[in-house]
């Protein structure tokens, strides 16, 4: 009787979305615990590629039951525009999807003050997805917001229109520039609530509780990455919520003991999307060409992903948090082609040398040591079988193993679902 997690190592973008649709045939469930549409989770099979927002990876699995839960923030219009999106796909939603009551709710004015909070920030801006994740949670931990399940209340209009009303007051006091028409906002929210309506919506907890006992198995997906976390990531220039392993408990309400698994995945390199300090970040053309090769653009807001080498002071730190037992290491086959490959093995920390991650890692704090790797120039998106991969990427993988003391169980060697290499 075990749930098991996926979790992003990194800064996000790791490649959770894939692995969480290869991993679906081995769950009953699979559970979104945090984040919003902030989340861009990317499939592909049979030829055709699908972006998620908020519907967990596991959709495309009929057998499999998916589930928002508790921790997630919904906005309904991207919810509704996801499920209109996968009507031309056999996907019974109706009966694949379940909704948590307690879930909460984005708001149009969220999303707009998202956007007024980043214009008054200026160049100190955290580079939000700008979709109302930081106002919604603030709302949540302020105990203002609005719940999945306050929609099926009768007074759900005042409650909505006495949050806002707020929240417009709250915008004049930013002292920016931020058009918008409410009441067309507003149309199409409204809308989506109606539609929203049509799904199951339900008491999540206790489902996870019976699902539990009753010995089905459960996969939870995170969204973004460990370095993101609100307690543990680069604060300020983090997410709002707790990606890292404690966030699937309070996420979907399941105890610390009922946790198995905890799977981590991370880039065979590094990437980062928005501000905020990356010590082994790259601004050469090898940075470049991993930007280029590897197609590092942001599934939900089409921006540029920052490049660099992989950090392992910063993985074992996201392992340590998390308690990861067993790692995936995803696009190898990005890694073909450099005569040497480098890894950041420790800091030098204000003078010394340090293996852990300190409080602050800015540029001024942290120079990156690195660990020089032999490269390979094999294309590796058509091998199968773990023992054909080049010895130099599986002494890369040893490597790893032993510096994060935890084993490498997958290795991904491109975007489809078959090109996944188990061990
Ligand atoms: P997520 O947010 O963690 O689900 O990751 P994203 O979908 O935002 O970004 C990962 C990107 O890498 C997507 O475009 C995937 O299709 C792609 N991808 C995943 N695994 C691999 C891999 O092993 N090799 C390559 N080349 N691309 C991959
Ligand atoms: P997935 O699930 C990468 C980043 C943003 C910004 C910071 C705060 O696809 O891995 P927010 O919108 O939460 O206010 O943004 O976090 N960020 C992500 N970066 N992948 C994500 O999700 C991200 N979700 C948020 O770029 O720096
Ligand atoms: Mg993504």
């Amino acid at each position: 009787m075990a749930v098991d997690l996926l979790l992003g190592l990194q800064w996000g973008d790791e490649g959770k979305g894939k692995i969480v649709d290869v991993l679906t045939q081995g769950y009953d469930i699979i559970a979104r615990f945090q984040g919003g549409p902030n989340a861009g989770h990317t499939l592909e099979f049979n030829g055709m590629k699908h972006v998620l927002h908020t519907i967990p990876s596991g959709i495309f699995h009929p057998t499999a039951t998916n589930l928002i839960g508790n921790g997630v923030v919904i906005d309904p219009i991207i919810l509704k525009k996801e499920i209109d999106d996968l009507a031309p796909y056999n996907v019974n939603l109706k009966q694949q999807l379940l909704i948590s009551r307690k879930a909460h709710l984005i708001l149009p004015t969220h999303r707009l003050l998202d956007a007024a909070s980043e214009t008054a920030k200026g160049k100190a801006k955290i580079g939000s997805t700008l979709k109302g994740i930081g106002p919604t949670y603030m709302d949540k931990t302020g105990r203002n917001g609005l719940r999945v399940g306050d929609i099926e209340l009768s007074d759900f209009q005042q409650r909505y229109r006495n949050l806002t009303n707020k929240h417009e007051e709250m915008l004049a006091n930013y002292n920016v520039d931020i058009q918008y028409n409410l009441a067309e906002l507003e149309k199409d929210f409204f809308q989506a609530i109606e539609t929203l309506k049509q799904f199951q919506l339900i008491d999540s907890e206790e489902y996870l509780y019976q699902a539990l006992k009753q010995g089905k198995k459960i996969l939870a997906e995170g969204a973004q990455g460990s370095l993101l976390d609100i307690d543990f990531g680069t604060y300020p220039f983090v997410t709002s919520s707790n990606t890292t392993a404690a966030g699937a408990c309070t996420g979907l309400g399941i105890a610390p003991n009922a946790i198995g698994q905890v799977i981590g995945i991370f880039k065979a390199y590094t990437t980062r999307v928005g501000s905020g300090p990356f010590p082994t970040e790259l601004f050469d053309e090898v940075g470049e060409t991993l930007t280029q090769v590897g197609h590092e653009f942001g599934a939900t807001t089409g921006r540029r992903r920052r490049t660099g080498w992989l950090d392992l002071v910063a993985l074992k730190y996201a392992v340590q948090v998390s308690g990861v037992t067993q790692l995936i290491m995803m696009k190898a086959d990005v890694l073909s082609g450099f005569e040497t490959l480098k890894v950041c093995t420790s800091y030098l920390y204000q003078g010394k040398e340090i293996k852990h991650l300190p409080y602050n890692i800015e540029e001024q704090n942290v120079t990156p040591v690195y660990t020089q790797l032999k490269g390979w120039h094999q294309d590796l998106t058509q091998i199968k079988d773990y023992n054909h991969l080049p010895q130099e990427l599986q002494d890369y993988v040893a490597f790893l193993e032993k510096e994060l003391e935890v084993p490498i169980k997958v290795v991904s060697v491109g975007p489809d679902r078959t090109q996944t290499i188990t061990r």
